[in-house]
């Protein structure tokens, strides 16, 4: 397997190697660089760099996260560009993007899926060691599907080797057609994690909140599963607040109900946001956005607590716009991805 060396422009020994059909981030990731990054999926942009010397091969031209204009100015994503020869590269390194554990590429055995929704199943894998942080991703690629998918791991990390994300299936969408339709116990699939900087911080005294919508219920469960098992967390107060189209979609409470230990700690706050959901007009539960529900629930008390926060854009950038812009919490309290 070839590998080339990529100089960071104006240092002198920050360089990294990666191996040949790998992607820049992934390389340097493996070797411990603090390449600041999000959705490993061409989505965010928050992986841009600059080619000075060298070529590279994209995987996802049109990829969203980087606008023409940057495209134009010789920006390119780390997260989409696999090197072909050695390469200089200007990039700001970050100590706090140094991962903690570094990815790595290994194959899953697939176990099955158990329902949760109509929409929404619960995916298991199987493989050698499943080491990674609770609140982490891992690149999935899928048979016959063009590029990796990003799932988070809904369990803890643990010694069988398991697994486990909550996924939902998206319309018209290629990877979790295979996945819901096509995938059967036995098979095979290649992961690449794992990856993710909004996993759990236990080194404060605040309470904590988590936010979730659709699928990004399974970061948040990891998370809170990982809280409630943590002596240091063991005084801390652990909200859930949780956002579905409709009744239908609530299947977080029957998931907290069934395990005695989260059932004690969480305080669950669930609200439906689409009137014309399925059982919609029988829902004696809250209504609207979930951020609102923070809102109205929490008050004053916002800026106090330490946020994890996932699900689909238009959901975490209007959590993030209410707790950043109008509560003014501090952005090291708020950890959160958004599933482009
Ligand atoms: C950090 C993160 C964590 C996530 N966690 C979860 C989770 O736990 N559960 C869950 O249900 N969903 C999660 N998602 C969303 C998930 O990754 C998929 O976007 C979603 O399942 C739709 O995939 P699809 O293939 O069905 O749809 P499609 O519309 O076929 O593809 C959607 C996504 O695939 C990627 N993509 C598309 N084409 C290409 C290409 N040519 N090359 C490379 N990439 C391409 C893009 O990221 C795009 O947004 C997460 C996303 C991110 C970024
Ligand atoms: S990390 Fe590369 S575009 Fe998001």
């Amino acid at each position: 397997m070839k590998r080339y060396s990529i100089k960071i422009a104006g240092t002198q020994e920050a360089a990294f190697a990666c191996e040949e059909g790998d992607t820049l981030l992934g390389g340097a990731l493996r070797s411990s660089q603090g390449f600041p990054y999000e959705c490993n999926s061409g989505g965010c942009g928050s992986c841009q760099f600059e080619l000075v010397e060298g070529e590279l091969k994209e995987r996802w031209a049109e990829a969203p996260g980087l606008s023409p204009r940057a495209r134009a100015r010789g920006r390119r994503l780390a997260c989409q560009c696999e090197p072909l020869t050695d390469c200089a590269i200007k990039v700001v390194l970050k100590d706090d993007a140094v991962p903690v554990l570094a990815p790595l590429r290994q194959t899953l055995n697939f176990l099955g899926a158990r329902p949760l929704t109509p929409d929404m199943s619960e995916f298991c894998f199987r493989t050698e060691a499943a080491d990674f942080l609770p609140g982490q991703y891992a690149m999935l690629g899928l048979p016959g599907v063009e590029g990796a998918r990003a799932y988070s791991m809904g369990n803890l990390p643990n010694g069988e080797g398991l697994w486990n994300f909550v996924i939902k299936r998206v319309p018209g969408g290629r990877g979790t057609a295979v996945l819901f339709d096509s995938l059967t116990p036995g098979d095979q699939v290649a992961m690449d994690g794992p990856y993710g900087n909004s996993y759990l911080r236990t080194g404060n005294d605040r309470d904590i909140v988590c936010i979730a919508g659709g699928s990004g219920l399974s970061p948040v469960l990891s998370i809170l599963r990982a809280a409630v098992k943590q002596p240091e967390l063991s005084g801390r107060r652990l909200h859930l607040f949780y956002g579905g189209r409709g009744p239908e979609d609530i299947c977080v409470a029957q998931i907290v109900e069934d395990d005695p230990v989260l059932r004690e700690r969480i305080e669950l706050h669930t609200a439906i946001s689409d009137e014309t959901a399925p059982g919609a007009e029988q829902w004696t539960g809250n209504r609207g956005f979930v951020h609102e529900l923070v809102r109205s629930t929490l008050g004053e008390r916002i800026p106090t607590f330490d946020y994890y926060f996932c699900g689909p854009p238009p959901m975490t950038d209007a959590v993030h716009r209410m707790l950043l812009l109008d509560y003014k919490v501090p952005a090291q309290q708020l950890h959160f991805d958004r599933f482009f």
